[in-house]
């Protein structure tokens, strides 16, 4: 299920999937089994829920339960509860068990309860997916579920839940389907494009033949932002004040310097005042939003 459940958050562009397994538990401290399972996806650190963005837990049904080795994963998480570094992220819940009153939905909820303590935010299967009213085994609104009858029947995904359909309702907030209008967003952009207009036209303003590096000199550091501002990179944002900064500085020096230049150094020290401005701002709407 899992492997299923991967490949439809694998299907949203911006999404990976990283599976992961759980050892068993033994009833004493000593290590039982190998740091790394034999064969199969690496077992689960505490350490990759503070990695992941979003989570997916499974769980066979055990007496309409998750199972032992989950439980003691969860419990192992204070740390995570202690410092919140959970919450608001998007999580899910999938199961698999024996028979078809095995106790489904209660598993599903009974792995709700830990992350809802984290303070995560539970997703479920919406009524959108037609296959939810057509199954006749697995496939709840509370997580995909598989009927693994007593032979352990592997999945089908023709019959009855497509299971890459419902990893693909677990889809995160698709930053690249975000339209790229914030205000503040376009604010800075403008801003950055024009002081780069402002150094390229150097070129024509400078008399003598270093005008043309000088122009290049001033126009490069603008074009390194610019890729992690079209992509709406907190880092990006975090860090343009600076670059904000330098060119108020070049602004202000040729206004006070250079007569030839007043309107280059008016416009530069202009934008770069609302370049600083609007990324402050919009460094804070995005680490509120993040
Ligand atoms: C201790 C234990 C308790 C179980 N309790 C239930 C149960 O209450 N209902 C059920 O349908 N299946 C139950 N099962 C069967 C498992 O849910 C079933 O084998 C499960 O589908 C295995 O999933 P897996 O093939 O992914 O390991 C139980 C199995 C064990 C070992």
């Amino acid at each position: 299920m899992a492997q299923q459940i991967g490949l439809g958050v694998d299907s949203n562009p911006d999404c990976e999937s990283v599976i992961r397994c759980l050892p068993g538990v033994s009833a004493n401290t000593e290590q039982t089994q190998a740091l790394i399972p034999d064969t199969g996806v690496p077992f689960a650190e505490a350490s990759d829920l503070e990695d992941c963005n979003a989570l997916i837990i499974g769980s066979p049904g055990y007496f309409g339960n998750m199972a032992a080795p989950l439980k003691y994963f969860l419990d192992q998480t204070s740390q995570y509860w202690l410092s919140g570094a959970l919450i608001g992220k998007p999580a899910g819940v999938f199961t698999s068990t024996s028979s078809l009153h095995g106790g489904q939905e209660s598993v599903l909820l009974s792995m709700m309860l830990p992350l809802l303590h984290h303070g995560m935010l539970i997703t479920g299967i919406p009524y959108s997916e037609s296959a939810l009213n057509q199954t006749t085994t697995g496939a709840t609104p509370y997580g995909p579920s598989h009927l693994a009858g007593q032979q352990g029947n592997p999945l089908n995904q023709g019959r009855n839940l497509s299971l890459p359909g419902a990893g693909e309702t677990y889809r995160l907030p698709d930053q690249s389907t975000q339209p790229m209008t914030h205000p503040l967003q376009l604010v800075c952009l403008t801003s950055l494009i024009g002081l780069l207009f402002c150094q390229l036209s150097l070129f024509l303003s400078i008399q003598g033949s270093f005008s043309f590096y000088w122009a290049l000199i001033l126009s490069l550091p603008l074009l390194l932002p610019l890729k992690g501002m079209l992509v709406n990179r907190l880092y990006t944002y975090k860090w343009i004040g600076f670059l904000a900064l330098f060119y108020f500085c070049v602004g202000i020096s040729e206004l006070v310097s250079n007569p030839a230049l007043q309107l280059y150094a008016y416009l530069t020290t202009m934008l770069s005042i609302v370049l600083f401005i609007a990324s402050i701002y919009y460094t804070r709407f995005l680490r509120l939003n993040s």
